[in-house]
């Protein structure tokens, strides 16, 4: 079996599952070459994917979370400023709680009617035209408006920002060079100019929030604001949408759950949505780093080594799920990795649940008798998983009430 976990080939249709299963049938633990560095453990099973993300003390997320040591744009930092996702406790346990009230459940909640109106509309913008690319026109529509109207930004500019951060989750090769690192500085050049309007004028939402929290009694600065926005417009966009793309995808693969979840979709969605994370499983992979020697699943990482935990490899292990390859929704228990796992665990699932269901749910009422007008095209990237477009046909059904 050719294992090669850093080529996005190996991620140009879904996900490698026959790589993954190989891994994880031969230790779930498995050194892996890295052709401009060290190279690093691939773990695949889901018992060890889930206790190193528990354990912070001994796999860090430092210097970063993602495979590459030199700075890529997810490893921006400028001097000792970082992203939380990039931060080990103590410092992350304080920079996180400035705004996890914001993404609990209760609040989270409350933005449930506004999605079913956005919900709506995005529907409503192509329902009589009986074809779109389903990525750009449907599934990429909701995460940039609702990550938009957190901010405190015009709906319209969550767009533009949600195409930077897609060309930043493509892979470096797929790019003409400096592409990348122009978009960042595009992303950064725009949170400047929300850090001058939000001072000028601070409202009721996350950014003004930011720029006045402090840590240690130190107000946060311009790049901690910048890095808090560029984590938050990038966790958000394309992770949201892929779920919404590739779960159509998964269903309209699997007529029988297709037909059960169109039957009652919204009795059905909560276990469905989860099923679909896990089915899905956007984020590929993230990086620890071995801060001591450990062991695990039998090996010993010594430290100053690279752990990647494959999220997917996690959510396919038949160790932790009963016929894992069977798309069930309504499966139960169903307690999937897809959100990652410890400290670190994404702080927005509650919202994005929240996205998807009112999504899913207005494209079963009214869009009938989907199908693909064109193969779909996936996201050339090692690090998000999902379809890039996707050409559907369909019907318009009745408005639901
Ligand atoms: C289907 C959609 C999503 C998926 C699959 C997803 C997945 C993930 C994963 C795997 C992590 C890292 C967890 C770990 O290291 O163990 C993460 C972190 C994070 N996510 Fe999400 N995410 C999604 C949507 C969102 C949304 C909508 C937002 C914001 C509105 C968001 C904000 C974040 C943030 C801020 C972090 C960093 C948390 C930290 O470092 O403490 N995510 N997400």
């Amino acid at each position: 079996m050719r294992i090669d976990l850093l080529d996005p080939e190996s991620f140009a249709a879904g996900h490698p599952h026959a790589q993954y299963q190989w891994l994880r049938d031969e230790g779930g633990v498995h050194w892996h070459a890295e052709p401009h560095g060290p190279g690093f453990w691939a773990v695949t099973r889901f018992e060890d994917v889930r206790a190193i993300g528990r354990d912070p003390a001994t796999f860090s997320s430092e210097p970063t979370i993602m495979i590459a040591d030199p700075e890529g744009p997810a490893g921006i930092a400028f001097g000792d400023h970082k992203m939380m996702l990039m931060m080990d406790p103590p410092q992350h346990t304080a920079f996180r709680k400035l705004i996890s009230r914001e993404f609990t459940q209760g609040p989270a909640a409350k933005l449930r009617p506004r999605c079913d109106v956005l919900a709506r509309q995005i529907v409503d913008a192509v329902i009589e035209d009986g074809e779109c690319d389903f990525v750009a026109s449907i599934a990429g529509e909701m995460p940039s408006y609702v990550i938009a109207e957190l901010l405190g930004l015009p709906l319209d500019d969550g767009r533009k920002l949600y195409e930077l951060t897609e060309i930043i989750h493509t892979a470096h090769d797929a790019l003409p060079e400096g592409a990348q690192a122009a978009a960042v500085m595009k992303m950064f050049e725009y949170a400047r100019g929300v850090i001058d309007a939000k001072r000028k004028q601070p409202g009721n939402d996350l950014s003004s929030k930011i720029l006045a929290a402090e840590v240690d009694g130190k107000r946060l600065d311009d790049f901690d604001f910048m890095l808090f926005f560029l984590l938050l417009v990038d966790a958000g966009g394309d992770t949201t949408r892929n779920l919404v793309g590739g779960g159509l995808l998964a269903l309209l693969a699997n007529e029988p759950e297709l037909a059960r979840l169109r039957a009652d979709p919204r009795g059905l969605m909560p276990s469905a949505r989860e099923e679909l994370l896990r089915w899905v499983s956007p984020v590929i992979y993230m990086r620890r780093t071995a801060k001591r020697d450990a062991m695990i699943g039998g090996k010993t990482i010594r430290a100053g080594e690279k752990v990647v935990r494959y999220f997917a490899a996690a959510n396919f292990d038949e160790r932790a799920f009963a016929e894992p390859f069977r798309l069930d929704l309504s499966r139960a228990p169903n307690d999937h990795i897809a959100f990652g796992a410890g400290a670190h665990v994404c702080l927005g699932q509650h919202i994005a649940r929240v996205e998807i269901d009112a999504l899913l749910t207005e494209i079963m009422t009214r869009m009938h008798d989907i199908e693909l007008a064109d193969a779909p095209e996936w996201l050339p990237s090692n690090f998000i998983s999902g379809p890039k477009r996707m050409p559907i046909r369909f019907r318009a059904g009745p408005r639901a009430g």
